[in-house]
């Protein structure tokens, strides 16, 4: 059987859009909180375009990789450093996906209500059960995902921090060939991938 030692093209190419669109949004979420008015209205619209598009790309993401497994990791990976790598990418998918909702949990709930309109276009509803809550229990949901949704982006920032040196350290000390499993045109150095 012929062994794959990258990820498939539908795999890269959702990596390094989602990837784009968090860190776009990570300097969004960021630069919002500094404006007023219009500016920060729209600037709102287009945190929240950008949050549910990586919702939906993290999903078909998701389902892509529980029906089509990760090419194995190269057989000198200590087992430590496969546990590591396989926990960062569960974390990540867990960020991926964590963000939105509890952006739009936070939305559905806010007293503003004000309605969400995708890339200028699309109308998005609320969370339907989130928005006919008493007006109390809004304002706890509203807090904790609120919480949630920034603890979310620190420690994001934090693992694309820690997965970038660890692609860079397998690309230019390890030269296993790790990162040309995700970078198209970049070697994937099929003699030393084969696991197990
Ligand atoms: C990739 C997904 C996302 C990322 C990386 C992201 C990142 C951020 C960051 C860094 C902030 C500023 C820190 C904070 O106040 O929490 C923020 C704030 C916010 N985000 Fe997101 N976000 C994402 C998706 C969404 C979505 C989908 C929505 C709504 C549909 C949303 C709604 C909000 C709101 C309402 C705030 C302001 C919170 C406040 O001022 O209290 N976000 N986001
Ligand atoms: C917001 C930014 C990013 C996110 C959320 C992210 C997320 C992920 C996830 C979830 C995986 C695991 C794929 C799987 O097996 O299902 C992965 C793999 C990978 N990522 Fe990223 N990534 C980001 C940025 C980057 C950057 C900037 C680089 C390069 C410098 C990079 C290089 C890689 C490589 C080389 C792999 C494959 C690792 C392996 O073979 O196991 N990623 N990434």
């Amino acid at each position: 059987m012929r062994s794959q030692h990258r990820y498939s093209a539908i795999a890269i190419l959702l990596h390094w859009s989602i990837a784009a669109l968090i860190l776009l949004n990570l300097f969004l979420g960021w630069r919002m909180g500094f404006l007023k008015g219009l500016s920060q209205f729209d600037m709102f619209q287009l945190h929240k375009s950008v949050g549910i598009t990586v919702l939906l790309l993290s999903v078909a993401r998701l389902l892509w990789r529980l029906t089509h497994p990760a090419p194995p990791l190269p057989a000198g990976m200590r087992s430590w450093e496969k546990a590591a790598a396989h926990g960062t990418h569960w974390l990540f998918y867990g960020m991926m996906i964590g963000m939105p909702l509890t952006g739009w949990a936070m939305v559905s709930v806010s007293p503003w209500n004000i309605p969400t309109l995708l890339w200028h276009h699309i109308p998005w509803p609320h969370i339907g059960f989130l928005h006919s809550l008493p007006a109390d229990s809004k304002k706890t949901v509203e807090a904790v995902s609120g919480d949630i949704h920034e603890y979310i982006a620190f420690g994001g920032a934090a693992l694309i921090v820690l997965h970038v040196a660890a692609a860079l350290k397998h690309q230019f000390l390890t030269r296993d060939g790790v990162l040309g499993r995700m970078v198209p045109g970049l070697s994937a150095t099929p003699s030393l991938s084969s696991e197990k």
